[in-house]
């Protein structure tokens, strides 16, 4: 069963069912985003911390897969500026944490280069998704215009409504809604602003853009995205209950954690990136609470080779739905999720009838 009609994204995206499974960066397999295009859904492939030439084995395999729409999805955030004096700060406080370990002495940071470059777009343009997701904003009004030429749908996250407002003024196709809850980054352009719900943003970005809305964050199940529908949106953009599905890259450490993780036992944090993210609570986030961080993304490598450390220094993003997750195939997850949606609906509708 479907909705009435498709859901449409753009020219090239008509969705059978209104679920977008999320990017998600070292998760997202193209195996995965193919299985949820396949099920009537959108696959988006995570590509903002990969090389290029993963990037074209990735989408020759999803392709392989399904003959629907794919997306992909980029950061979108500048190069970080030198920042020295920070850089120092956060390696004085997190150094307590590889003596805990036994580890060598820190890395001495990198500075990393822009995540979206001239060399990616070309790439874009060759690979030709069907959708284009950005994170952190959009990129230049070129990058915009010139994707909006091939037919290819742009999304970008807002978690308020002035960045929603903004997404669509920059000449966003679609905007993602991001609440709270939600797992992995906040895709937000100031990492000091209030984080809002999904329940209180959603409807108010979907009043204040014409474009559709995709809600993100704490949607696992289908009341979830009966909701996120009720509340103005087109479809929900779901992460977290894909991790443990058969086709995602988490490893069983990860699995299990999301399936065991309850909501309060995850946190949103800079430690482990330098930029906001929620993932779950461990002695990491605990000990560096408040402590200076190196600016996004080199706080990730003075973070990272802890988590030879195992589950207790490990970055391991998630919502705060992970425990309506299962163990299934992704397929499995849409209809599930789906079925579960229109049952919801129905319901509602019946008690209306009824009172
Ligand atoms: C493990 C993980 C990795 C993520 N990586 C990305 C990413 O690479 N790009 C992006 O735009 N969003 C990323 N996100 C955020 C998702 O796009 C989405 O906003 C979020 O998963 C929705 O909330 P939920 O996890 O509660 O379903 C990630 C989320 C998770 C859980």
């Amino acid at each position: 069963m479907q909705v009435s009609s498709d859901i449409v994204l753009g020219p090239r995206v008509r969705l059978r069912h209104p679920v977008v499974a999320a990017p998600m960066a070292g998760v997202t397999t193209p195996e995965l985003a193919a299985a949820v295009t396949e099920a009537g859904g959108l696959g988006v492939l995570a590509f903002a911390t990969i090389e290029v030439e993963k990037m074209r084995d990735e989408m020759a395999r999803a392709r392989q897969i399904s003959p629907g729409p794919i997306g992909v999805n980029f950061f979108a955030n500048a190069a970080p500026e030198p920042d020295v004096g920070r850089e120092r700060g956060a390696a004085a406080a997190i150094a307590p944490l590889y003596r805990e370990l036994g580890l060598d002495s820190l890395p001495t940071p990198v500075r990393p280069g822009p995540g979206f470059d001239e060399g990616r777009f070309e790439l874009l343009l060759e690979l030709d998704p069907d959708l284009v997701s950005f994170h952190f904003g959009l990129p230049s009004s070129e990058v915009v215009e010139r994707l909006a030429a091939k037919g290819t749908t742009v999304a970008t996250t807002a978690t308020n409504i002035s960045e929603a407002r903004a997404a669509e003024s920059a000449g966003a196709d679609v905007v993602i809604a991001q609440g709270a809850e939600a797992g992995g980054h906040r895709g937000t352009l100031d990492p000091e602003s209030e984080p809002i719900g999904t329940l209180a943003l959603v409807p108010q970005v979907a009043d204040a853009v014409s474009v559709p809305v995709l809600a993100a964050g704490g949607i696992g199940d289908g009341r979830g995205l009966a909701a996120a529908l009720s509340l103005g949106a087109a479809a929900a953009q779901i992460g977290t209950a894909f991790i443990p599905c058969s086709e995602s890259a988490a490893d069983d450490v990860y699995r299990r954690a999301v399936l065991s993780t309850a909501g309060e036992d995850t946190t949103m944090t800079s430690s482990f990136s330098g930029r906001p993210a929620r993932g779950r609570s461990n002695r990491l986030t605990s000990v560096l609470e408040g402590a200076e961080v190196a600016p996004f993304p080199v706080q990730r490598q003075l973070s990272g080779p802890l988590a030879k450390g195992g589950l207790e220094y490990r970055a391991l993003w998630m919502g705060q739905a992970g425990s309506l997750a299962r163990a299934e195939p992704a397929a499995a997850i849409v209809e599930r999720i789906v079925c579960q949606a229109q049952g919801v609906a129905r319901g509602v509708a019946d008690r209306w009838r009824e009172s």
